[in-house]
């Protein structure tokens, strides 16, 4: 299987690559060593839902390359993605003598990633970062672009989800499609939600026919076909890569580009997310929804604003929609509050600007708009849509 490397470019001095490949796990340590010639130490966060093998592998393979290594394991869990945390790891990481050289190496999805990368962002004002996604999501969305951070756990008891954090772009990012050979089924599901929303972008991000494509191999995705996953990430990168060295730091003002349009989705499936009884299935046991259930309700309530807007066709819709049912992911859900509150969690969003509400809204064609101040009737008769 041959290995794609997709260039993220940024100013020709932070540019890095994405590896997509198969059992690249292997020679990580290899290329740790090769981009951080002069370290010292080297110092893992693991996902502590991976085997202790995983972390004992690389870590002997990291001594072989003469680095000092330590680690700690984080729970990729919400609550869990909070300042308490990173403030474990920064203590590990001091405690490990780490210098500002030395790299911090992400091994888990994406919470492990957002967490190892703040705090390689924050200790000694930054250290290298390497991101080793070890899911679906974190491959095609997370671990590229150096967006990290934690939730914010408010006085009302509320989570406030990425609420802070930093940019700080990876070294290098290695997306090991061997490791989604033992990934849950609702997790490798749960992924294909930022695929789905990339396919929705891919018009205006070279790559066109990446929704027919996913439709059509919507089977050998989730019989987890090695080669069919290998070209599914590799094209879901390239748009991410794309997307953010057109607008690294979302400042985009225009209303048709920028990387404000990766949040299609987003702002209902953040307030959605925030629900902890919610669950794909209606069963109290699959609550709450994963992140990718809950950003493929938000892009169902995304498309109904987008008709009701009439810049999309109910075809679409219900053609996404079919899409998303066929990978297993909720395009309704049961126990939704009153819509007013939804909407009312909504406004906490960090993407909120200025009390202005900001949608991203599909259009027919593989494209999408921004479109702020949406009237808020439409809003809620799209959460209404959502609802069992
Ligand atoms: N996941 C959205 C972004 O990276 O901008």
């Amino acid at each position: 299987m041959t290995l794609s490397r997709v260039q993220v470019s940024l100013d020709g001095t932070r540019d890095y690559e994405v590896l997509v490949g198969h059992s690249l796990t292997g020679t990580l340590a290899d290329r740790v060593r090769a981009l951080c010639p002069n370290a010292a130490r080297a110092f893992i966060v693991i996902d502590d839902g991976l085997p202790e093998l995983a972390r004992a592998n690389l870590a002997s393979a990291l001594s072989r390359r003469q680095f000092a290594t330590a680690g700690i394991t984080i729970r990729p869990s919400e609550p869990d993605k909070s300042l308490e945390t990173l403030d474990r790891v920064l203590v590990a990481i001091a405690e490990s003598r780490h210098e500002r050289r030395d790299p911090v190496i992400a091994l888990g999805g994406g919470i492990v990633g957002d967490v190892a990368g703040f705090a390689a962002a924050t200790y000694r004002r930054g250290v290298p970062v390497i991101q080793c996604p070890t899911t679906l999501l974190s491959m095609v969305d997370a671990s590229v672009g150096g967006k990290t951070g934690v939730n914010l756990r408010t006085p009302d008891g509320s989570l406030k989800k990425n609420l802070v954090g930093a940019f700080h772009q990876p070294r290098l990012v290695v997306a090991d499609i061997s490791l989604l050979s033992s990934l849950p089924d609702r997790q490798l599901r749960a992924g294909m939600a930022e695929c789905v929303k990339h396919a929705l972008l891919s018009g205006q991000f070279g790559d066109p026919t990446l929704l027919p494509w996913i439709e059509s191999s919507a089977p050998a995705i989730l019989s987890r076909d090695s080669g069919t996953l290998a070209e599914l990430v590799s094209r879901n990168v390239a748009i991410k890569a794309r997307v953010v060295a057109g607008d690294e730091r979302e400042e985009a003002e225009s209303i048709v580009g920028g990387r404000a349009l990766l949040n299609l989705g987003h702002t209902f499936g953040h307030a959605i997310e925030t629900l902890p009884n919610l669950s794909p299935t209606g069963q109290p046991t699959d609550a709450p929804l994963h992140h990718g259930e809950a950003v493929a309700l938000g892009i169902m309530a995304a498309l109904e604003t987008a008709v009701s807007y009439r810049v999309a066709s109910p075809s679409l819709r219900d053609r996404v929609g079919s899409l998303l049912s066929r990978l297993g992911l909720p395009t309704k859900v049961r126990g939704l509050p009153p819509s007013d509150r939804v909407l009312e969690l909504m406004g906490h969003d960090k993407k909120v600007q200025g009390g202005v509400l900001r949608l991203v809204l599909p259009h027919d064609g593989g494209v999408c708009i921004v479109k702020d101040n949406p009237s808020l009737a439409i809003v809620l008769g799209a959460i209404d849509s959502i609802r069992v």
